[in-house]
């Protein structure tokens, strides 16, 4: 016995015809093979006998009185629980026309009178292979939702992780970017603030007055970081996007830089404005921050250079604009240009650690936050530097209307 019999052995065949002779010849022939056979003589103890258990295959006569093998298949296909069960047509009519109504009535296939019992038997036997191989798909259908469901599940998990993590570590960045941008201007009003009440020191009214100006700056940059940071955290709502003019803040920006004393006298400064630049939406904070970053970075690459001199230029072409600062300092070796944005990469010692006068210190973030708070507008900075003659570092803005928010 092979496997496929294995899988019929035992299979409930409902044989309907009104000619009991048949009836016999049929039944005996399948219960011979091993299946369990009922039988009904007409339509209606069919449908009964369907009701009672659902067969696995029925065969039915279509040419019987009263109810004829079509109604009794309508009755059937129109019953949620009999409706999958193959019926196997059985008759003397061996039109094309006819075969196409049992078809067309739900029918699974068709045998023509008189049969030949090895025919029968191969018909059944394929309408139980094809039921089998039926209830396996949808098997495996499930099996196969269950498995799509897991791994949907295991995605949105590790989405959730992922998400976390980056919230974590953007908390650690916004973090380390708050203390950085906070301690100089603080330092700057305490160090005013004991010049101005120092005893020690005489100091005259002028200077107080500088001083005092100094202070208001540094309070002013300390307002700025908390509404950059207020920005942040309002970002998506998109309320802060202005319509700016980079002119306009480079500008300002210039106007603020002028209470740097080594910046109003000791430095060369160069502009060359595209006065035809369109505004794009920016959010202003952000932007000058950025600015104010890289011009700080020049003056510090000039501090013990003799030729000290800023250019900044403002240009555009179809899809950005670019606002370039150049400065005659130390430059930058090739090899140390792909780490200026990390994290805390600086060459300058840290505050209180400097070696000589009036040399700069650098915590090694102002580069790292200049990139993050670009990347807001799809905006990039590109530089190009040579040792001993200066770098330029260009902020590209791009003019497309699309951000990156929130
Ligand atoms: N214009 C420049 N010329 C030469 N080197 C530069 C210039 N701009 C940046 N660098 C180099 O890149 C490093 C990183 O710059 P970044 O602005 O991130 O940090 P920093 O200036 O060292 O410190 P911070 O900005 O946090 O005070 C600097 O330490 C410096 O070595
Ligand atoms: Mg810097």
């Amino acid at each position: 016995m092979n496997t496929a019999q294995v899988d019929f052995y035992k299979k409930d065949i409902l044989i309907v015809d009104n000619t009991p002779a048949n009836l016999r010849v049929l039944s005996t022939m399948l219960t011979e093979q091993g299946y369990k056979v009922r039988k009904a003589l007409n339509g209606e103890m069919a449908l009964t006998a369907c009701q009672a258990l659902v067969p696995d295959v029925i065969l039915l006569d279509i040419m019987m009185p009263e109810m004829d093998g079509y109604e009794v298949c309508q009755h059937l296909k129109a019953d949620e629980r009999t409706r999958k069960v193959p019926i196997i047509f059985i008759s003397a009519l061996d039109e094309a026309l006819d075969k196409v109504k049992a078809f067309c009535a739900g029918g699974s296939d068709y045998i023509t009178k008189p049969f030949q019992i090895e025919e029968v038997l191969v018909r059944v036997q394929n309408q139980l292979t094809i039921q089998s191989l039926h209830s396996k798909l949808i098997e495996q259908n499930e099996a196969l939702k269950d498995i799509n469901q897991n791994l949907e599940n295991i995605v949105e998990e590790k989405t959730k992780q992922l998400i976390e993590q980056e919230r974590a570590a953007l908390l650690g960045r916004l973090t380390q970017g708050i203390v950085h941008n906070i301690k100089n201007p603080l330092q700057t009003i305490l160090l005013s603030n004991d010049l101005i009440n120092s005893q020690a020191t005489t100091i005259n009214e002028e200077e107080i007055l500088e001083l005092s100006k100094y202070i208001k700056i540094a309070t002013l940059q300390i307002q700025k970081i908390m509404d950059n940071l207020l920005i942040n955290n309002r970002r998506s709502q998109n309320l802060d996007l202005k319509l700016l003019n980079v002119n306009d803040i480079v500008q300002n920006e210039i106007q603020l830089l002028m209470s740097n004393l080594d910046f109003k006298h000791k430095i060369q400064k160069k502009y060359f404005y595209d006065n035809k630049i369109p505004s794009i939406s920016l959010i202003y904070t952000h932007i000058t921050q950025v600015f104010h970053n890289l011009i700080n970075n020049a003056i510090d690459a000039m501090w013990n250079m003799s030729e000290k001199e800023v250019t900044i230029v403002t240009r555009q072409d179809e899809t950005s604009i670019y606002i370039d600062v150049k400065d005659t300092g130390c430059g930058i070796a090739p090899d140390n240009i792909s780490n200026l944005f990390d994290p805390f990469y600086t060459s300058k010692p840290a505050k209180g650690e400097e070696k000589e006068a009036g040399e700069p210190a650098g915590t090694g973030l102002g580069l790292y936050i200049s990139r993050e708070l670009l990347k807001i507008f799809r905006g990039e900075i590109a530089v190009t530097s040579e040792v001993g003659k200066g770098s330029v570092f260009t902020i590209i803005l791009p003019k497309v209307a699309e951000r990156k928010m929130g």
